[in-house]
């Protein structure tokens, strides 16, 4: 059995939700618990040229055996939540702890119409930040006080400890990245939580003695949507003529980016603990690794790309993107660990 803990290296958006659609089907996982803040979050999944857009539900649900849960440490839309069961059929294997904090309209208004937070900081305008404040001062709704959630209710820290105990395949899946942390990221240009590896944890209930990997996800570049310092930003024509061109999920605002920087990653595995990376988009920066699954037929740049991050970060690349569907993948860990 393993516990693996997946989480962002960078701004968010590096392509976890790809890397854990994968894994929850070649690994047969039984249990994915969703942590990090809340529906500001956007995970695209491609399976077969179908694209799913999930912002509630663990991206583990392409498993159609995997139970799906959200931690007490997550904030929840019912709205959305809802619209995500429906469209993915999941009504018989989702669980929402019930201690989730509930985002209400009023959240979303102080979202889009705060200066502070629209303006300067550039939030996802979801009532994210607005609902974690109001959870500060004990006054937020929590799942349980909400109607339309009592079919999902359960209590998710048992529910994952027990599957722990019986030695199952489980993944705690990580949000936004770790420079949005609003402990250890580019303050005040964060999130409203923390969101490194042992905040997942927490968020889901579980201690750090139970985990055996985490997995820190990085794009073969650095994406970052709202405002903030991103080091070597590129002008947007040079990031079109790079091809690196991206959207946000949520907002649909233009992905700003830059080189992949070394320093924010050896940051990275080291406020994580990473044991793994999983690089996703390595065909961006080599159109001819596109949809390779082998790392034999990887052209020499690339190979020299990847020996390069690990012997910076020292820690294995064992998962390799090469192009949007989860199968796009080249997986080392056999090899490797
Ligand atoms: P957050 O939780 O919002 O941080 O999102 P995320 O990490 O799940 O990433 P998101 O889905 O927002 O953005 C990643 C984008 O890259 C999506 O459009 C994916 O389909 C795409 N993608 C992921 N991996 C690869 C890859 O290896 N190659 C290519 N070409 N696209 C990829
Ligand atoms: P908030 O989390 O909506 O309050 O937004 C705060 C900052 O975090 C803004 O810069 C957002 O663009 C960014 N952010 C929040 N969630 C994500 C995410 O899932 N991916 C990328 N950026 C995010
Ligand atoms: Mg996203």
């Amino acid at each position: 059995m393993t516990l693996n803990v997946i989480v962002g290296g960078f701004f968010g958006d590096e392509g976890k939700g790809k890397i854990i659609s994968y894994l929850a089907i070649r690994d047969q996982v039984t249990l994915a618990a969703r942590g990090g803040v809340g529906p500001n979050a956007g995970h695209t999944v491609v399976i077969n040229d179908k694209v799913l857009k999930l912002r509630q539900l663990p991206s583990a649900t392409v498993n159609e055996k995997t139970r799906l849960l959200i931690g007490p440490g997550v904030l929840v839309n019912p709205r959305i939540l809802l619209e995500e069961v429906e469209i993915t059929r999941s009504a018989n294997r989702v669980g929402v702890d019930y201690q989730a904090g509930i985002i209400e309209s009023k959240h979303i208004e102080i979202d889009s119409q705060n200066a502070y937070l629209k303006e300067k900081i550039g939030t996802t305008k979801t009532g994210c930040g607005p609902a974690n404040a109001e959870r500060a001062y004990r006054t937020l709704k929590l799942a349980r006080d909400i109607e339309e959630l009592k079919p999902f209710l359960t209590d998710v820290p048992a529910e994952i400890n027990e599957a722990i105990d019986r030695g199952e395949n489980i993944i705690l899946e990580g949000t936004q990245g770790t420079f949005l942390s609003l402990y250890h990221g580019t303050y005040p240009y964060v999130t409203s939580k923390d969101v490194t590896a042992s905040a997942i944890c927490s968020d889901v209930g579980v201690g750090p003695k139970k985990v055996d990997h985490v997995i820190v996800v990085f794009k073969s570049y650095v994406t970052r949507v709202g405002e903030g310092p991103l080091e070597g930003e590129l002008p947007p024509d040079e990031i079109e003529r790079r091809g690196w061109i991206e959207k946000g999920t949520v907002t649909g605002r233009l992905r700003r980016a830059a080189e992949f920087n070394f320093k924010l990653a050896k940051r990275a595995v080291m406020l994580n603990s990473a044991t793994q990376i999983a690089l996703t988009k390595l065909d961006k920066l080599f159109p001819e690794t596109y949809r390779t699954t082998k790392f034999e037929d990887l052209p020499a740049k690339a190979k020299q790309f990847i020996e390069k991050i690990e012997e910076t970060l020292k820690v294995p690349v064992t998962l390799i993107g090469t192009g949007p569907d989860l199968n796009d993948i080249i997986d080392l860990r056999e090899e490797k660990l």
